[in-house]
């Protein structure tokens, strides 16, 4: 495995590995970070294994992953690792080893942050992975809300997993509730409350706090995107509706192409008349299927508390998915954070490891 991206995500997600790690061993799994690409803070790659939490201690304290003179490029590292030697490619010999016994797969942990605009440079992360042989989970929702369309086509090709859980609600499982358990559900539309820092902002307005102190708070925890704009002008909700409707409804949207507003200072007034009438002033992503296609939007709205995404405190998030056959399926997230995130990427290494056991299976299984 090699982790693109080292910064808050990155780095929780390497001291997760190292506390579930009885939860790894328990199913054979044995995780080795070969390599560590930063913008910033250098590079380090190593076939034989990186101690991870000590690089990530190390880079809490304000040193380097590596001296910037010998750092290679995200780009480099990937192909490095993706020709190492004794590595097996996906559907490779080695790959077909019995269950239980040594196959192995490269896995690229793309973390680096959003751009909005472009989805990049995480797009180009992910196709190099994909050229590579390399299975990809991001944290990032970019790659999906500009190229899914694209991307999932280009890892089938290559014959390898694409998973992007921790990109919308942090760990909480809704791509995987949709595509492990609604087979043949057809999603009509969604309506939900996806961004933890304007549900803070908005919640702590409603008790008279300033929007600027409020915000702080949120970056201070590092939930907000390191260009907090992006959270407070909804381009991060516009972001993960895009995504969500890529994924879900086939819509090759952008996030330009979500209508869209924000979240200012000069929404406390709305906020506290609202809650004076027992109402709640929510940012709203939705997307619903129309005649021209999916339409998808970013809006302050104003819910009753009887609503499930009126009654959210704090950074709670909330998402409301409307289907055929199972009508408004409504999953929220109480309190979400960087742990929760870190725990979708463990949750996708999981969902690749079964993948690459049972293709091991099938490989046994064929004549
Ligand atoms: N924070 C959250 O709660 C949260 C929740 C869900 C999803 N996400 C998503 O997860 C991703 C990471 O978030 P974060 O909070 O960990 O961001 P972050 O703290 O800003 O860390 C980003 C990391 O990516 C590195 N990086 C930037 N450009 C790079 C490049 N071209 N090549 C290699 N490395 C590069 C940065 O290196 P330098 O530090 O050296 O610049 C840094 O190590 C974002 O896409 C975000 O939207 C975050």
């Amino acid at each position: 495995m090699v982790l693109i991206g080292f910064g808050h995500v990155g780095r929780r997600f390497a001291h997760l590995l190292g506390e579930l790690k009885p939860e790894l061993e328990a199913r054979g799994i044995e995780p080795v970070v070969m390599g560590i690409a930063t913008r910033h803070h250098g590079s380090l790659f190593n076939g034989a294994g990186l101690d991870t939490v000590q690089v990530a201690q190390r880079v809490a304290e304000g040193d380097l992953v590596g001296p910037a003179s010998t750092s290679p490029s995200a780009h480099d590292l990937i192909a490095q690792f993706c020709s190492k030697d004794g590595m097996a490619s996906p559907g490779s010999e080695r790959d077909a080893a019995p269950p239980g016994s040594s196959a192995e797969a490269r896995v690229v942990v793309e973390t680096t942050p959003l751009d909005v605009q472009s989805g990049e440079p995480a797009i180009s992360h992910i196709r190099a992975a994909f050229a590579g042989g390399a299975h990809v989970i991001t944290a990032n929702k970019g790659p999906v809300a500009h190229a899914y369309r694209a991307l999932a086509d280009e890892s089938r090709t290559a014959g390898v997993r694409f998973l992007f859980e921790g990109a919308v609600m942090d760990g909480i499982p809704i791509f995987n509730l949709v595509r492990e358990t609604m087979p043949g559900a057809t999603v009509l539309g969604f309506r939900g409350v996806v961004n933890s820092t304007t549900n803070h902002i908005l919640t702590a307005m409603e008790h008279g706090d300033a929007f600027d102190a409020a915000l702080a708070r949120m970056q201070a925890l590092g939930i907000a995107e390191a260009d907090a704009s992006l959270d407070v002008d909804g381009w991060d909700t516009a972001a993960k509706v895009a995504a969500m409707a890529n994924v879900w409804m086939d819509a090759g949207l952008s996030p330009r192409d979500v209508q869209r507003e924000g979240i200012s200072s000069a929404d406390a007034t709305r906020v506290v008349t609202a809650l004076g009438r027992g109402q709640r002033v929510k940012l709203v992503g939705r997307a619903s299927r129309t005649d021209a296609g999916v339409h998808a939007s970013v809006r302050l709205e104003t819910l009753e508390m009887s609503d499930p995404l009126g009654g959210l405190e704090g950074q709670a998030n909330a998402l409301e998915i409307d289907t055929d056959v199972l009508g408004r399926v409504v999953i929220t997230q109480r309190d979400g954070g960087l742990e929760k995130t870190a725990y979708a990427l463990f949750a996708d290494l999981l969902t690749i490891a079964k993948s690459v056991r049972s293709s091991t299976v099938r490989h046994e299984e064929a004549p």
